[in-house]
């Protein structure tokens, strides 16, 4: 399906060419309704839908479905305006991971754009002399930055799969960058988070620290810098990025990170060039699939462990009737069978570049067999749990072997979810690795430079063969965990988070609760979550641990675990799409029709 509905793609570019703009388009009265910022959790109707953790950015998307664009488009469209509104979460320095169903073949295609080491990192990048570098001082650094593989996501799948060009695209996004948004609290506090080193960097303290402080709640943030930088992408493509001025801009910030003078923090350089850049290739790469109490859960491969250790765990949780359970024996197997598969991603799940990872294995019944008797009802298994053998040979409970370890997590990234009428869906999680990327801005640019290399393990953290060290073009493992579930052979329930690791958990855990535990998609991802990742489980206020704690969990509080946005095919052309009730302030879920 490629160049659907080419006639219209040509006139929007003719328009926005002559200087027009998405709002100006259509006088039509509810086009001003539906690119009208909303903030709310649920929206049910016809006609397309859009799920993000942001109102502009649903707007934007909503606007293009309206327009007869397909979920590909919006979704570009609406990830485009997630890098205005939401730049600390992700944007054109960053990378992400983009699952579509193509309604006219029935197949699901994945996109990596994952970021890239550059060819000459190596596998004591991290870890200089033998000893892993402080993990605070690898964040903000040149070294951690990545070559961005956004733009080239989006330019992919517009080629492959859109009906616009990436001119009309980001037409939207432009115009936000440039007239601003409303800051809320959740933009001024993480501003306020990252004030301390956003200040030794001119170019960043210029762009969010205007004044030398966080914007206030209620103003106008505006982005002209940005603004600038995706029309250069949207007259060129992403060649804007990764060759010629803009591509020497973020070389010459990585290897001599532009940090103040007098400024005392230690910024190291990166590696990146050039060259790195011009060699960006996104990776179109075969799905995950699992099956799930006759649901087909697709997912995202290797160099994400998303799609393994959310289909591992589900795998083993098919060998409990979970329905039948009361709701503590239920939650106590949904946190045994995370623990038992990040065992498992820990251990195998890398670069498949690089390293072997035996994704069909991980994802057998048989290894799931094999796993889930481990799983005790009435005690916990003791952490860390020690990983499988995904090798084809499948006997019994074996124990024994190699400890995972964890990673930090923040609450970084973002998920949109798009469908459109014809009945094609996107799942696309796209990130900059820690809230505020590297804490770098290209001077000029508009955008922060990612910090996704501190997704490598820094030194060996299993025994000899961690799946997920550095190395010369590597991509580091990702939690990213973009999902699209199938029933009867359509598109049913499309779905992601942010939130690092936890992202893999809150998949897992809205899926359990939607699939398993008999709650309506928006009570779903709603509710209080828990996340184990073979290690200490963080809870949310409101789960409740008091039943686990007697069979042995332990719990370490957490104020909030994700920001989810999902959209649930309802049948005749109807959508219901979900974004975060409350958490990172709530998101904006819109159909093009509502009921
Ligand atoms: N940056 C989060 C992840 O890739 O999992």
């Amino acid at each position: 399906m490629t160049r659907a509905r080419p006639v219209r793609t040509r006139w929007w570019t003719l328009l926005v060419a002559l200087g027009l703009t998405a709002a100006t388009l259509v006088a039509a009265p509810d086009a001003e309704a539906r690119t009208r910022p909303v903030r709310q959790p649920v929206a049910v109707g016809s006609g397309g839908a859009v799920a993000t953790v942001d109102p502009e950015a649903s707007a934007i998307g909503l606007d293009v479905l309206a327009r007869g664009g397909n979920a590909v488009d919006a979704a570009v469209a609406s990830a485009a305006a997630l890098g205005v509104t939401e730049p600390y979460s992700a944007g054109i320095g960053g990378g992400g991971f983009f699952v579509f169903y193509e309604a006219a073949t029935g197949e699901v295609h994945t996109l990596d754009g994952r970021e890239t080491a550059p060819a000459a990192m190596r596998v004591d990048s991290f870890a200089p002399g033998g000893s892993a570098l402080p993990f605070a001082e690898a964040v903000t650094s040149g070294l951690s930055v990545g070559v961005p593989g956004t733009p080239a996501t989006w330019e992919e799948a517009l080629e492959r799969w859109g009906t616009i060009t990436m001119n009309r695209a980001l037409a939207g996004s432009i115009q936000l960058a440039r007239r601003g948004f409303e800051v809320d609290e959740t933009f001024r506090s993480q501003t306020e988070s990252n004030a301390d080193r956003f200040a030794d960097f001119p170019a960043t303290r210029e762009l969010f620290l205007p004044d030398g402080e966080a914007p206030a709640v209620g103003t106008r943030f505006r982005n002209p810098d940005l603004a600038d930088t995706y029309r250069l992408i949207a007259r060129e493509g992403a060649d804007a990025i990764t060759t010629g001025p803009v591509a020497e801009d973020i070389v010459e910030t990585v290897q001599q990170p532009p940090v103040d003078p007098a400024a005392d923090r230690v910024v190291r350089p990166g590696l990146m060039t050039t060259a790195d850049l011009a060699a960006y290739e996104v990776v179109e790469r075969e799905p995950t699939v699992s099956d799930y109490r006759g649901l087909e859960v697709y997912g995202m491969g290797p160099p994400s462990s998303g799609g393994t250790t959310v289909g591992e765990a589900l795998n083993v949780l098919e060998r409990f009737d979970l329905s039948a359970m009361d709701r503590t024996q239920a939650l106590h197997h949904y946190l045994e069978a995370s623990a038992i598969a990040f065992a498992d991603r820990n251990r195998y799940v890398g670069d498949p570049a690089s390293v072997d990872v035996p994704v069909e294995e991980l994802l057998s019944d048989g290894f799931a067999a094999e796993r889930a008797c481990l799983v005790e009802p009435d005690a916990v298994l003791p952490r860390p749990v020690a990983p499988g053998s995904p090798d084809g040979s499948y006997t019994g409970c074996p124990d024994g072997g190699i400890p995972g370890g964890e990673s930090p997590e923040g609450p970084s990234t973002t998920h949109l979810t798009t469908a459109d009428r014809w009945g094609n869906v996107v799942s696309y999680t796209l990130t900059i690795e820690s809230t505020g990327g590297s804490g770098i801005v290209v001077p000029g640019r508009g955008f922060l430079l990612n910090n996704e290399l501190t997704d490598f393990s820094f030194t060996d953290t299993q025994g000899g063969d961690d799946p997920n060290l550095p190395g010369p073009g590597k991509r580091p493992r990702s939690s990213m965990s973009p999902t699209i579930v199938l029933r009867d052979g359509e598109p049913w329930l499309a779905l992601g988070s942010p939130g690092g690791a936890t992202i893999i958990t809150t998949v897992l855990q809205t899926l359990v609760n939607r699939v398993d535990l008999g709650q309506d998609l928006p009570t779903a991802l709603a509710a209080p979550r828990a996340s184990q990742r073979n290690g200490t489980t963080q809870a949310e206020p409101g789960f409740e641990t008091a039943e686990l704690q007697a069979l042995g969990h332990t719990f370490t509080p957490t104020a909030e675990l994700g920001a989810a946005a999902a959209v649930e095919l309802l049948g005749d052309g109807r959508f219901q799409a979900v974004a975060e009730p409350t958490r990172r302030g709530g998101g904006s879920a819109r159909v093009v029709e509502e009921d």
